[in-house]
């Protein structure tokens, strides 16, 4: 597995520590704000500690997380109380086969798709299929880079992802704001749903 993995994996429960309390409640609260005429589960993909996760039942909403690090999906369930299960989000059939067979409205994804390449993301968006409403936030800048730790990251302006929105997907709000631990850098999020949903 890659070393972003090996990261989650092996600094699980200093990672959980750190980012439990730490609830981007603007932002999740603007997303839940579209939900209100659409009752529906969401899915927190790549939900970490379960921080938003727990959030989101506790406002009264139907969740589950999924991650691919087993031990903090370990922890993130015992924080929770809800499913975590064990997927790759980068395998984008894979994630809409989880869609379909849970039942999945709504997608939730909190500085998460931001560790797969950029030609995995637009496959991701090329690819996904869903109902409801879906909330992604992503690190302001350019290109891609590995952290000191052994992260991969990618980077993206607003207008880079408003083009690969295109128009498959409808924008209903954009955000932008500091990092909360004062790493100095902007994240971006986006509040979308399919121009041509179904649900
Ligand atoms: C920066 S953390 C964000 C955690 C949480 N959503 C938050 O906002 O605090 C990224 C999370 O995504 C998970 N993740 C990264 N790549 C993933 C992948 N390809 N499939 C599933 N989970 C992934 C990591 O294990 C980690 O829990």
């Amino acid at each position: 597995m890659s070393d972003t993995f090996n990261y989650y994996n092996k600094n699980s429960k200093s990672y959980f520590e750190t980012t439990k309390n730490i609830i981007i409640s603007d932002q999740i609260d603007k997303f839940l704000a579209y939900l209100v005429d659409e009752a529906g589960l969401i899915a927190d993909l790549g939900c970490g500690s379960g921080n938003s996760l727990k959030y989101i039942i506790e406002k009264g909403y139907k969740a589950v997380g999924v991650d691919y690090s087993d031990e903090l999906i370990g922890l993130a369930k015992n924080y929770t109380g809800v499913e975590i299960m064990n997927l790759n989000i980068e395998d984008a059939a894979a994630v809409n086969k989880f869609i379909i067979d849970n039942k999945i409205k709504h997608l939730f994804a909190s500085a998460s798709l931001l560790h797969m390449p950029k030609a995995s993301f637009i496959n991701f968006l090329n690819k996904i299929e869903f109902s409801g409403v879906f909330f992604f936030s992503l690190k302001e800048g350019e290109g891609e880079h590995v952290d000191s730790a052994g992260r991969f990251f990618a980077y993206y302006t607003r207008g880079e992802v408003e083009q690969l929105l295109n128009k498959k997907f409808i924008v209903l709000a954009f955000i932008k704001n500091e990092d909360r631990l004062g790493r100095g850098n902007n994240w971006i999020s986006f509040i979308v749903r399919l121009s041509g949903r179904r649900g």
